[in-house]
């Protein structure tokens, strides 16, 4: 049986669009036909867990039919020694994953910080998508400036890492997309200035440079209601110029992950 496809949503940095974009690329893979699992390892905060009982609830109240991911969350170890709360966290994870064996696609929310169970789930990767805010500050997660020299920094070294995880573990590597979200033309030229670091440094890193999403108020409107920009047409809800555009963005992304 082939494998699913593993496409883990990462950056340690909060807040960037991991939970939204993880939600809208599962929607799409569902209305393709594909089976497809969620697993948030963010259960704390819990974004996706929630984004997945708001859609619950919206198609309960609205006795609508929209499709909905085989949902896990994994919580982070009560216990209080290291390597057996590790362990824990490790053994519920891999549950969820061999619960998921059959599906065609596994998306895998992480949270915006470094714990165990972000790396463990990174080293699980085919696919890693970071969301990036287009700023200096989020660009400081990739990469350290010091004077003329960029070197890579905390996020970057932990995929990194987790790359030789992987290969060693399945002998598989792990694909790598950066992308930018939350685009405005209010800052155009810092917004330049970004992309031509993102671009010189992708090679040096290991990923692909994305062409983003840009920033759109209906992002924040969804979560809600657990509706995606895809669900439109099932509800009947006209799309704008905006939301079509906001589309186009998300095949963009999703044509560039390497399903096998
Ligand atoms: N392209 C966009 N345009 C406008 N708002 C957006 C866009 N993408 C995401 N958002 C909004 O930004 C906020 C943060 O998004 P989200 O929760 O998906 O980020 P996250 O990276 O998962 O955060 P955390 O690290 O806290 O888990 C949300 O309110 C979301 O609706
Ligand atoms: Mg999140």
């Amino acid at each position: 049986m082939a494998k699913p496809c593993i496409i883990v949503f990462g950056n340690e940095k909060g807040g960037t669009g991991k939970s939204t974009i993880c939600m809208h690329i599962a929607m799409y893979f569902l209305r393709e036909g594909a089976a497809v699992g969620t697993i948030d390892v963010d259960a704390r905060q819990g974004t996706l867990t929630r984004y997945v009982s708001n859609r619950l609830i919206f198609i309960k109240e609205k006795q609508t039919s929209l499709a909905v991911p085989k949902h896990f969350s994994v919580h982070k170890s009560g216990r209080e020694n290291l390597k057996s709360a590790e362990q824990e966290e490790q053994e519920n994870f891999v549950s969820a994953l061999q619960q998921l064996e059959g599906y065609d696609f596994i998306l895998i929310d992480t949270p915006g910080n470094d714990v165990f169970l972000s790396r463990l789930a990174h080293s699980y990767a085919d696919t890693i998508i970071t969301p990036l805010n287009d700023s200096f500050v989020d660009l400081d997660m990739l990469v350290r400036a010091d004077g003329n020299n960029l070197s890579p920094s905390l996020y970057s070294e932990m995929v990194w890492e987790q790359r030789k995880v992987r290969m060693a573990r399945e002998k598989r590597s792990i694909d790598w997309i950066v992308m930018r979200n939350r685009l405005t033309n209010l800052y155009s030229h810092n917004r330049g200035k970004v992309e031509e670091v993102l671009s010189a440094l992708a090679k040096r890193i290991g990923f692909r440079l994305a062409t983003g999403f840009n920033e759109r108020v209906i992002f924040r409107e969804l979560f809600v209601s657990g509706l995606t920009l895809l669900d439109f047409e099932a509800i009947n809800r006209e799309l704008t110029i905006s939301h079509v555009a906001a589309k186009q963005e998300l095949r963009d992304l999703i044509g560039m992950i390497n399903a096998k």
